[in-house]
């Protein structure tokens, strides 16, 4: 049932090329620059009047409504906030009639996801479910939504679900954003073309396994890491701090590059392990100087790049080295090599990488 993987971990990972067509498939007609969502379009009038839309999840899911709010945003022009789902839930939240709230969730069961979606229901939200598994109790709450058609993740870790839900939350706000005349048709089809060459992309990273898994074999006994990322790639940050947290226990942190001089940088010394997402994005000139203020402190850099860039390699200790693509599509990409990092790290230092202690696949208490 690995399908001739040691471990469903790795196996889901090496779905994505076949999990985000699956989301993309029968939506995304990227020829004709056409995305249709069934899910939404009867409410795509109530969901292009929002005032705001909040985003609440838990976790990785949570991770992936960061993402959506940097996209969201940028496309749509409509105000965005992403909340943890135990916070909203017991905070006395304001919530006006016709706000607009995505939760997000892989299993569509998480506890305190279901109380906040339920309260803000109550108080006059439409709820747009973004849920991996069908018939699940956020799918029935909410009234509109997409499924993300990313089969069954086993792997305590999420991964696949975590691709599934960037694509689908992509496709909504492109689609959003096109009904709200907030981005051009040109660049429209523009992403959509975009969209439709990630699942090859994916294909491309997945073959650098063996070089990162060397990378990973250099990193398995540090005691901490940090991750680093800016824009759409600060969320990547977050995830991959947390799947490496995870899989292989090693104390990890996300942070926004920038943020590092506040703080986290006294951390800073020979037997740090920086991981920088630094692909080509309007921000990767600032990327690149952070890279050097952690050189000139000794700290061991590796960074998740794209072909072509021939400044980081000079820099860094280690480089994993990707396709490039829109800086609002990359993240999609970024995190797999993370992903596969945190699975490399976790099998060397002998971790039960498909069941984490103490960690439960679905969390249905609060
Ligand atoms: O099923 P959900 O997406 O609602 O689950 C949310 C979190 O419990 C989940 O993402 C968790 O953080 C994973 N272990 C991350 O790998």
């Amino acid at each position: 049932e690995k399908g001739g993987y040691d471990h469903f971990m790795l196996k889901e990972i090496f779905e994505q090329p076949k999990t985000i067509l699956d989301c993309l498939r029968g939506r995304l007609n990227a020829e004709k620059g056409t995305i249709q969502v069934s899910g939404i379009e009867n409410y795509l009038e109530e969901i292009s009047r929002a005032n705001r839309i909040i985003i609440i999840a838990c976790g990785t899911s949570w991770h992936a409504g960061l993402v959506a709010e940097y996209i969201i945003e940028e496309t749509c022009r409509i105000p965005v906030e992403v909340e943890y789902a135990s916070e909203f839930r017991y905070r006395n939240p304001i919530v006006h009639n016709g706000d607009m709230i995505i939760a997000i969730s892989q299993s569509g069961e998480t506890a305190d996801t279901i109380v906040a979606i339920e309260k803000a229901k109550e108080q006059g939200a439409i709820i747009m479910g973004i849920v991996n598994v069908v018939g699940s109790s956020i799918s029935r709450i909410s009234q509109t939504g997409a499924y993300t058609h990313s089969g069954p993740e086993i792997g305590v870790a999420s991964t696949k679900a975590f691709t599934g839900q960037l694509a689908a939350l992509m496709l909504v706000a492109f689609k959003i954003a096109r009904h709200r005349q907030t981005i051009t048709e040109e660049r429209f089809k523009e992403l959509c073309s975009e969209l439709a060459l990630v699942p090859g992309k994916v294909e491309k990273i997945l073959e650098q396994n063996e070089s990162i898994k060397k990378i990973a074999e250099s990193l398995k006994d540090s005691s901490d890491a940090l991750f680093l990322g800016r824009g759409y790639n600060f969320p990547i940050a977050l995830e991959g701090a947390l799947k490496l947290k995870e899989i292989s226990y090693i104390h990890a942190e996300g942070y926004p590059a920038a943020e590092m001089k506040h703080g986290p940088i006294a951390l800073v010394d020979e037997n740090l392990p920086v991981i920088f997402v630094a692909t080509k994005d309007v921000y990767h000139e600032k990327i690149v100087s952070n890279m050097q203020e952690i050189k000139a402190r000794k700290g061991q850099v590796i960074a998740v790049i794209n072909e072509g860039d021939l400044v980081t390699p000079a820099i860094a200790d280690s480089v994993i080295t990707i396709p490039e693509a829109d800086e609002i599509i990359a993240p999609i990409l970024n995190v797999i090599p993370l992903q596969l990092l945190s699975y490399h790290i976790g099998i060397a230092r002998g971790c039960n990488v498909d069941m984490p202690r103490n960690l439960a696949k679905s969390v249905t208490v609060e």
